[in-house]
């Protein structure tokens, strides 16, 4: 059964629906539907403190979205959660097995988790098995009760959509990338760069390590061009975008190095984190992705940076899609700033 991928951003709100067919080389993707509406500004951001006009923005933009997209109602949805409003830990505990974790990490979890455990939701992923210290690494991802049931009340705003999955952004992005490529054992790095936030997945040997997320996106461009040149928000993101001359190319230049900078710090931590654990690790790709990836040069400037091969990651390249229906120009466009909900558009609805 067929999910609609949601990614509801801080800028943009993003849906992909896939039909797959069939396993392993004989799958055929195709691409049904996919759509992208802005978010009110700043809406998203304050979740925490105004769930109420947060929860009718996702619900108005998936229900725009999925009438967009001619989606069919009555259909599934899967959304992710990112930033502040859930955790994500690399811990370490005892063996067991995937069916017993949930079980295990309630136990383990409350260590970890600055909310009292009852009022979260709890999910992990084995990571790796120690055997022989009989110790494993997993990702634990816990995200407040509240904060799932906005989603899911939002989800029932639409009227037509019933909730799936809930994910968080970077696995969802993992989970696009291992879609694709399922064989792959290749110390990859994903880094999303969205308007509020960028992620990075790190793996090694094809599996998830490190997950990172900081409060840096390129909207922080946008507010800084617009402080410095006195200029308003709409002529700012022009500016960024390319659409409207800067009052100075130079210093414009240098407000985006500096947004730049602080991305490319944030990989460097990241692998500053990996190498205390793995010193010899070496990334053989990094792949970029989200709306900010546009970034004229960005691919050039990480390359020459951290000496890696650095490419831009559109999941929508690996789809078939009817040619009526889409433009391929528009897809080779925008499927980057789509690999959030290319990722959750993938999951089934699960049953247990
Ligand atoms: N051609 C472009 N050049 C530079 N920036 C761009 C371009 N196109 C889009 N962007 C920027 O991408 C950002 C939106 O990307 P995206 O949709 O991935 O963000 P989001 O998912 O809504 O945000 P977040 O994940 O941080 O909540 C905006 O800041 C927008 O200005
Ligand atoms: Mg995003």
């Amino acid at each position: 059964m067929s999910v609609i991928g949601f990614d509801i951003g801080t800028f943009a709100a993003k849906a992909v629906l896939l039909t797959i067919k069939g396993k392993g080389s004989q799958r055929q993707v195709t691409l049904n539907g996919l759509g992208m509406s802005q978010m009110p500004m700043g809406v998203m951001s304050q979740w925490e403190e105004q769930p109420q006009p947060a929860r009718t923005a996702m619900g108005a933009a998936m229900r725009s979205l999925t009438k967009l997209c001619k989606l069919s109602a009555g259909k599934f949805a899967a959304l992710s959660l990112s930033g502040d409003t859930m955790i994500i830990k690399k811990i370490t505990m005892p063996v067991t097995t995937q069916k017993e974790l949930r079980k295990s990490l309630s136990l383990e979890a409350e260590q970890y988790i600055p909310y009292p455990i009852n009022d979260v939701i709890i999910d992990g992923h084995i990571l790796g098995v120690d055997e022989r210290h009989g110790q494993m690494s997993v990702l634990l991802v816990a995200a407040r009760k509240e904060v799932v049931f906005n989603y899911i009340q939002a989800i029932a705003l639409t009227k037509t959509l019933k909730p799936a999955v809930i994910d968080v952004d970077a696995l969802a992005l993992y989970n696009s990338y291992d879609f694709i490529h399922p064989d792959s054992r290749e110390n990859a790095i994903l880094v999303d760069i969205g308007a509020t936030m960028v992620h990075v997945t790190l793996l090694h040997e094809g599996s998830p390590h490190t997950i990172k997320e900081e409060n840096i996106g390129g909207q922080r461009i946008t507010d800084d061009i617009e402080d410095h040149f006195e200029v308003t928000m709409e002529e700012a993101e022009a500016i960024k975008l390319g659409a409207m001359a800067p009052p100075n190319v130079v210093e414009t230049a240098e407000i985006v190095d500096r947004v730049v900078s602080n991305w490319k710090a944030t990989l460097e931590r990241c692998l500053d984190q990996v190498r205390a654990e793995i010193p010899e690790y070496k990334p053989h790709k990094i792949l970029l992705a989200g709306g900010s990836s546009h970034i004229l040069g960005l691919v050039e400037e990480f390359q020459n940076h951290f000496h890696v091969r650095t490419e831009i990651f559109n999941p929508l390249l690996y789809v078939k899609y009817n040619r009526k229906k889409f433009d391929p120009a528009y897809l080779e466009y925008i499927g980057p700033q789509m690999a959030v909900s290319f990722g959750l558009a993938i999951r089934k609805v699960e049953t247990t």
